[in-house]
């Protein structure tokens, strides 16, 4: 007969297995910080230079990343993204995870699920410092979902989401935040922070989402706020990706031999 309580000790352990696993992922999911001069990490590059570039007189500063449907890679380009920001710009990034119902951020930076965060500020009346993380960059600074909870489900409202940038402006004044949410056509959520933020980045999975949910998603959201939309899961011709290799080889080679002659 089994003991008791070891059903409950088995679950535990296969979650904490299954979270390891998860957070073990993160090194693939993360090109921008573990495989920088890979090719997805230079199309993070490209999505980073668009972003510094939009808005009319300076770039904007708050941003949500968003999709139409659920796993279309939300999380992967806000996560690669921010990392890619931080690593450019000298202002500070600040990474949220809004997805509030499957929050998944906290795994790639190494953070319990039961750490304060987004859920824990909305709550109760702490400052936003003490639901901020540091993470391996020293300018991106992350903050997580929180807490899960029924309250959740109500947790997230204007006047809250506000008090939340103004603080974070306050604390970093030329900073720029980046939210991550679920998808538009199942939550409330995203469409009520792309009222609030200054662009929308639209996360599209190629061959996946039909051209009418697009639309619709489209119109849902303030048009005028998509600063620009990722095609994700495209199939890039061999002659580019092999190109690209190609190219960044021979950069490596003239860089070295650059090298040995400064040396000398
Ligand atoms: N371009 C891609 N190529 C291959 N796999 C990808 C790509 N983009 C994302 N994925 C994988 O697809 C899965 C879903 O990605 P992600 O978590 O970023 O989606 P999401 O939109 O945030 O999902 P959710 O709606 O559940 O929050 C992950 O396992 C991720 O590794
Ligand atoms: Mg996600």
């Amino acid at each position: 007969m089994k003991a008791p309580g070891f059903w409950r000790r088995y679950k535990e352990r296969s979650f904490r297995k299954r979270e390891k696993r998860k957070a073990e992922n993160g090194k693939k999911f993360l090109f921008s910080l573990y495989r920088p001069s890979s090719f997805v990490a230079e199309q993070f590059k490209i999505i980073r230079t668009m972003v510094l570039r939009s808005g009319k007189d300076r770039a904007c500063r708050t941003l949500l990343i968003t999709s139409a449907l659920p796993e279309e890679g939300k999380t992967f380009v806000s996560s690669n993204l921010a990392v890619s920001m931080a690593q450019s710009v000298s202002d500070q990034v600040v990474l949220i995870d809004s997805d509030l119902r499957n929050p998944s951020l906290h795994l790639l930076f190494g953070i319990g699920r039961e750490r304060e965060g987004l859920t824990t500020f909305c709550a109760k009346d702490i400052k936003v410092t003490d639901v901020l993380y540091r993470t391996h960059l020293q300018n991106l600074l992350f903050m997580p979902a929180g807490l899960p909870s029924d309250k959740n489900m109500e947790g997230l409202s204007t006047e809250k989401l506000q008090r939340l940038i103004r603080d974070i402006r306050q604390l970093h004044k030329d900073c720029f935040v980046i939210f991550d949410t679920g998808p538009v056509q199942l939550l409330a959520d995203s469409l009520m922070i792309s009222d609030l933020v200054d662009g929308v980045i639209l996360v599209v999975r190629i061959g996946d989402t039909k051209r009418e949910v697009l639309d619709k998603t489209i119109n849902t959201l303030q048009e005028r706020k998509i600063i620009g939309v990722v095609l994700n899961y495209c199939k890039v011709p061999k002659e580019l990706y092999h190109g690209y290799h190609r190219y960044y080889a021979k950069a490596a080679q003239v860089e070295r031999i650059a090298g040995s002659f400064e040396k000398e």
